[in-house]
């Protein structure tokens, strides 16, 4: 471990709005929840751990015409913003990275909708959000807390099960979260999308992304871009696999960032009574909801 690692302790959560965020996020959420977006921003939105990446890749590429050269220009946390980033998560914060990108930009937020700026309604920003189920969401969360290191320990895995139930993790409650958009998608035209949906058929969703942005690809770019963003070749590449991230922030080697990519991979974690005990609380909170999360493929 390097001596930076040594010295820069993992953060504490601080509640925003009843949202817990990690404290170097919310001590200038203010500003973030101020910022104004251009029409033609385009707003990526989901839960950690919940294949936002791997949208925000589909989207530039999109808006590329599935140029290699261009989607390989810089890694993706140049290309694209994350909006409430600060400068312990990113080389600098979202808001000034923001100010050096030109519009139509690819922004990345994990807020849950009723605190995303209302400049992204009021501009009528194209607003994609993408939910993955809960419990493959817990286990890639999980995992990410251990090599992020600017997210607070995850703790053992029982405890961290416990902390995703009662939303006790950073950016809040995974429930409220996918409730929350699921509610909106229709008022306020929010393509919703789904990993399982993606993994299942990626050419089918990639098409539903390109018609929600209004552009129309041909077959061949179309086939090109869902090749390139393949979990595979997004993790061998190194403009999309956050290898040139500082260790000091994701230490790759306690986990990958681009770590499995697979549905399915909570029956390798959960035990039969987490899952029994997890399944019956969350039929209590989603039961009304009546999203269609695939568990497995
Ligand atoms: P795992 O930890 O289960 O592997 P996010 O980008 O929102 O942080 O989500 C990260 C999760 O999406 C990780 O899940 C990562 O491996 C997965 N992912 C990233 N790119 C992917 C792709 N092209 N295909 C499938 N999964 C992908």
């Amino acid at each position: 471990m390097s001596e930076k690692q040594t010295v820069t302790p993992r953060p504490l959560l601080v509640p925003v709005q009843g949202i817990l965020l990690p404290d170097h996020i919310a001590k200038d959420i203010d500003a973030v929840l101020a910022f104004c977006p251009h029409p033609s921003d385009i707003l990526i939105a989901a839960y950690p751990k919940s294949g936002s990446t791997w949208t925000t890749e589909i989207v530039d590429q999109l808006l590329h015409n599935g140029d290699v050269e261009s989607c390989r220009r810089a890694p993706i946390t140049v290309r694209t913003a994350f909006l409430e980033a600060s400068e312990r998560v990113r080389p600098k914060s979202g808001l000034l990275h923001l100010k050096e990108l030109v519009p139509p930009r690819v922004i990345k937020t994990h807020l849950p909708i009723q605190i995303v700026p209302v400049g992204f309604w009021e501009k009528k920003c194209k607003t994609i959000y993408v939910a993955r189920n809960a419990k493959d969401t817990a286990v890639s969360f999980y995992y990410f807390q251990q090599m992020n290191l600017s997210s607070p320990e995850p703790g053992s895995w029982e405890s961290f099960v416990h902390k995703f139930m009662h939303g006790q993790l950073p950016w809040g409650s995974w429930y409220d979260h996918v409730k929350g958009y699921w509610e909106e998608r229709e008022k306020r035209d929010i393509l919703y999308l789904f990993y399982e949906d993606m993994k299942e058929n990626p050419r089918r969703e990639v098409e539903r992304i390109m018609k929600y942005l209004d552009l129309s690809l041909s077959d061949d770019v179309i086939s090109r871009i869902v090749e390139l963003t393949t979990f595979k070749n997004m993790k061998e590449n190194p403009m999309a696999n956050f290898s040139s991230f500082p260790s000091e922030i994701y230490n790759q080697s306690i986990s990958k960032f681009m770590r499995k990519g697979v549905v399915g991979d909570w029956k390798n974690h959960f035990t039969p009574e987490q899952s029994a005990a997890f399944d019956e609380d969350y039929e209590k909170k989603m039961k009304q909801a009546n999203i269609p999360f695939k568990t497995e493929l």
